[in-house]
Order: structure tokens, then C-alpha cells, then sequence
């Protein structure tokens, strides 16, 4: 079979730019180069993106702190090709055709519907979550208020608006969600804008601070329980991995705990939990994975509380893929090596994009 042009999209404008490199590094390495030639393309912090046509396109890749794109990027545009492709344009003369796409890009203008809507317009297969799975994975808000009829245990919340901004009522927050509560931003994630919050004039502050970015925030209930992360893959009938569990030795699973303290977090792979529980998870996650119209992959993370209720606390549809990120580590419990995850997962958006 003739090697498929995969083109494999890092870094990006959000704040995950550097877990998306390290990501993207390890994808590469990990892909079948019997069946892929990679096609890298880089997106800079501006949002620029560029082709490598050397191997040094993510460099220090070992050092979350330090790691960074290349420095001999072509600028690169897209055209649309007739016959299911991306065709990657350096300059008049230099044409490059993508056949199948992988977006690691985590965050913003990557893993909520924005670049799945450029392959969409080119028709070409890309892995993951279509459009509308993006959206509403990167949009806790919009997540949880498609869940609530489910059956799915979630924190309880509340949602407000930037035009409420300094005119909150924080006596009606804590007689809601009790103190301390959860703040954060109902679009971002590693943690980016997260805050416990133990008085109105600590909540003052951070929301002051989190409406910068964002224009909605969300209150959340304090949970107490496990942090439980469960790999989903497939399209129509998904599977789900065994639970890992997390534990931080931070107040909570923080920015810092994630990327910057080498002893913030312990993955536990798989978690230690009774038969009952990990068979609950699976079937939880597998339940949320389409309802929220996943498709390819995704992290379903929750909570399990001490008297065995699952807490569904958000979804990632491009999960950190790192050498030592959960959702690779998981699938390799069932046999499943990275190289064989990447195969599987570029296999399931070729299946996606028959129609
Ligand atoms: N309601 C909550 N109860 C307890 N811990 C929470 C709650 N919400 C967030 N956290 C903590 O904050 C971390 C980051 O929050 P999360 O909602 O996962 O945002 P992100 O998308 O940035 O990862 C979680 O991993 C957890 O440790
Ligand atoms: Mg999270």
C-alpha cells in the first residue's frame, strides 16, 4: 500500500504550545514510517504556520521549560485539492499534499473545532473529534449543560458572565456551592485560571484576573475524591482503557503540580480500585464520549468520591500525548504500544470521513 502524507500539526497559539510540542514529538517518533511519511507542520505563537523540511523541528523537546519550535520553518498557506487532500504551499513551486491529519494541538485553536473546520473545508481525514466533539469538549460549560440529563454525577455550578464582572454575588455562591469552591475558565485547560477559593476577596481578585482571558467562568463545588482519568478510543462502538489515577502533592492537580515540579503529580497506571468502580468508570466515560459526540479519542477526568459515586468533571479530546501521559500509558495496560495507538487513531479518521 502506497505510504499515506501525514501531516502533523503542532504547537499553536494557546497555552499548551509547549505540552503540544512534546506531544507532537513523541507522535512523530511513535508513527509507523512504514506506512506514514510525516509531514510537520508547525504553528508558532502568532499563529503562524510553517513547514520543516529538516528534522529539527521541535527542539529540546526533553525540557517542558525549555522546549520550543525550530528555527528554519517555511511560512506555509493551504489550498483545497480536488481529491481529498490538504495541499501545503510554500511558494509557487513548492506544493505539498497532506492526505490524513493529525492535530496535536491542545487547547484553543486546536482542539476546539477551529482546525477541524479547515479540514473539514478540504475534505481530508483528520484524528479526533469532528467539529461539534471539539466544541463542546473545550466548552466545560456547554458539557456539563448537555449532561445534565443523563444520569451523569457532576459537580454542581454555576456560570457567569464577563458584562457580571465585579457585581458577582459571592454570599449566593457559597449558599449555593459552600466554601471553599472551584473557579475557572469555561474554555482553557492545564490548569491555566484554576483557583480553590476560600473568601470573596481572594474570588475578587482571581475573577478579576481570570476575565482577562476569558469571558465566562465557572464556579464549581469542591469535590473530594480520587482524580481518575479514563482513555476512550473508537468511533461508533468506543472503548475504554482501564482508569489511571492521579495524585498531586499540590493542594490540587495546578498549572505547576502539571508542567513545573518535577514531584508535583504521580501518575497511578492503572489506578487501584475495586472491580465495581473501574467497570462503572469505563462505562461512564464510554456514555460520555458519545454524548458528547466524540469521535477518535478523548480523556474522560472525574472524581471518585469515598463512597463509590464517579464525579464526571471534564472531557479532552487531544489528550497530552507525551511519552509519559496518561492516555498513551493507559492503552499500553491493554498491549496497545504507542505506534500501534497512532495507527489505530489515523485508521479511525479515515473510517470517520467515508461519507
Ligand atoms: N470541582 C472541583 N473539585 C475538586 N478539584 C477540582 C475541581 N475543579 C477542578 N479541580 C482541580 O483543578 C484541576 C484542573 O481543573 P480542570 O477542570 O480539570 O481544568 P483544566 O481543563 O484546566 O484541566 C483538576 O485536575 C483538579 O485537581
Ligand atoms: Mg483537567
Amino acid at each position: 500500500m502506497a505510504k499515506l502524507n501525514l501531516g502533523v500539526f503542532f504547537g499553536g497559539k494557546s497555552t499548551e504550545h509547549e505540552i503540544s510540542l512534546i506531544s507532537a514529538k513523541n507522535i512523530i517518533d511513535a508513527a509507523d514510517k512504514n506506512k506514514y511519511n510525516i509531514i510537520p507542520v508547525g504553528i508558532d505563537k502568532n499563529g503562524e504556520f510553517l513547514f520543516y523540511n529538516n528534522q529539527d523541528y521541535i527542539l529540546d523537546s526533553h525540557d517542558a521549560k525549555k522546549v520550543h519550535l525550530g528555527y528554519g520553518g517555511l511560512p506555509i498557506t493551504f489550498s483545497f485539492g480536488r481529491d481529498k487532500e490538504l495541499i501545503g504551499i510554500f511558494d509557487k513551486n513548492l506544493k505539498i499534499k497532506i492526505d490524513v491529519a493529525f492535530p496535536v494541538l491542545h487547547g484553543s485553536f486546536g482542539e476546539d473545532g477551529t482546525i477541524q473546520g479547515l479540514f473539514e473545508m478540504a475534505n481530508i481525514p483528520y484524528v479526533g473529534a469532528g467539529v461539534l466533539g471539539s466544541v463542546i469538549g473545550m466548552n466545560k460549560d456547554i458539557a456539563k449543560k448537555l449532561l445534565e440529563k443523563s444520569g451523569v454525577k457532576m459537580a454542581k455550578f454555576l456560570v457567569f458572565d464577563i458584562s457580571e464582572k465585579g457585581k458577582i454575588d459571592f454570599s449566593y455562591i457559597i449558599s449555593e456551592l459552600k466554601c471553599p469552591f472551584f473557579i475557572k475558565p469555561t474554555n482553557s485547560g492545564s490548569s491555566v485560571g484554576v483557583y480553590k477559593i476560600k473568601s470573596e476577596s481572594e474570588f475578587r481578585e482571581k475573577t478579576n484576573e481570570v476575565f482577562k482571558f476569558c469571558d465566562k467562568i465557572m464556579c464549581e463545588e469542591a469535590i473530594v475524591g480520587k482524580e481518575i482519568e479514563c482513555s476512550v478510543l473508537g468511533n461508533d462502538n468506543p472503548a475504554a482503557s482501564l482508569p489511571g489515577e492521579v495524585i498531586t502533592s499540590h493542594e490540587f492537580y495546578s498549572y505547576d503540580a502539571k508542567y513545573l515540579d518535577e514531584n508535583g503529580a504521580q501518575l497511578k497506571i492503572p489506578a487501584d480500585l475495586p472491580e465495581e468502580a473501574t467497570h462503572k468508570i469505563q462505562e461512564t466515560a464510554v456514555k460520555i464520549f458519545k454524548l458528547l459526540n466524540c469521535t477518535g479519542m478523548a480523556r474522560v477526568d472525574g472524581f471518585l468520591q469515598e463512597n463509590g459515586d464517579y464525579i464526571f468533571s471534564e472531557i479532552n479530546t487531544i489528550p497530552g500525548f507525551t511519552p509519559i501521559s496518561m492516555y498513551p500509558k493507559l492503552w499500553e495496560l491493554n498491549g496497545i504500544s504507542q505506534t500501534e495507538l497512532v495507527s489505530r487513531l489515523i485508521q479511525l479518521a479515515i473510517d470517520k470521513n467515508k461519507f
